[in-house]
């Protein structure tokens, strides 16, 4: 599996708080047969900056825990963008990096942001020549009361992920009938973890995995959780065109 959405890396937001719960972390994700990990920490463009040093140096000691340990498990950067009015040009400069240096950005809005600013921010960030994936669209309220919307999310070119844990939630699947009308009617394109510790946001690909066979069958619990995040990491023209971008808005080619 290939987890797209995670706060596995310690110490620079509200994720993993120490080199030891990433460790565990990322062994529980190897356990569950996760090989792919998008680092995704929190940033806000003009608010909080990303703290890339502070990013690198511990995603480097996470690369090189994986080595000594031998766990089949590749990293790569990338960070989980609030949207802000500077959001499209942080992701452009590579203030923000996209994932796994695609011309992908993973956007995240406040939960009662309207739709009118979604549908903008979607234009804006396509105006921009970057390509758009939701995270956990099923926080949002307004997509919650006009189901439609969803579609039209998708019209405007966004790739929509949802959480791990609403499709594995305590009541069971049933329980969030919105999450499960969204995947049933195919527009729920990734699922991924988006953890955030070992306890109450944990590793949860596995039960994720699980749940998905069973209620939608094998081949399309593959895309959900292998097949759309892998292709997204590896978007080849995305990520030279990325490149490109960065190295023209910073002069570094
Ligand atoms: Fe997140």
């Amino acid at each position: 599996m290939t987890d797209i959405h995670t706060h596995v890396v310690f110490g620079v937001d509200d994720g993993s708080r120490s080199l030891e719960m990433s460790q565990e972390m990322l062994r529980e994700a190897a356990e569950a047969g996760v090989t792919e990990i998008c680092c995704t920490s929190h940033c806000r463009p003009g608010h909080r900056d990303f703290p890339r040093q502070a990013y690198e140096e511990h995603l480097a000691q996470l690369r090189a825990f994986l080595w000594e340990e031998g766990l089949e498990i590749t990293l790569h950067p990338g960070c989980e963008i609030m949207y802000t009015s500077e959001a499209a040009a942080a992701a452009r400069t590579g203030a923000a990096p996209t994932l796994g240096g695609s011309g992908f950005v993973l956007l995240e809005f406040m939960p009662e942001t309207p739709w009118g600013m979604m549908q903008h921010a979607l234009r804006e960030m396509g105006n921009a020549g970057l390509q758009v994936l939701v995270a956990h669209v099923e926080r949002y309220a307004c997509l919650r009361d006009e189901f439609s919307w969803l579609e039209e999310m998708k019209d405007l070119g966004a790739t929509l992920q949802m959480n791990a844990q609403t499709v594995i939630r305590s009541q069971g699947f049933l329980g969030d009938r919105w999450a499960r009308k969204a995947l049933k009617a195919g527009m729920i394109d990734i699922v991924a973890s988006d953890m955030h510790n070992l306890t109450s946001r944990k590793p949860n690909m596995g039960e994720a995995w699980k749940v998905l066979k069973k209620e939608l069958g094998e081949d399309r619990a593959r895309e959900l959780v292998e097949e759309t995040p892998h292709r997204i990491l590896t978007s080849r023209v995305q990520r030279r065109r990325a490149r490109r971008w960065q190295g023209r808005e910073t002069g570094d080619r």
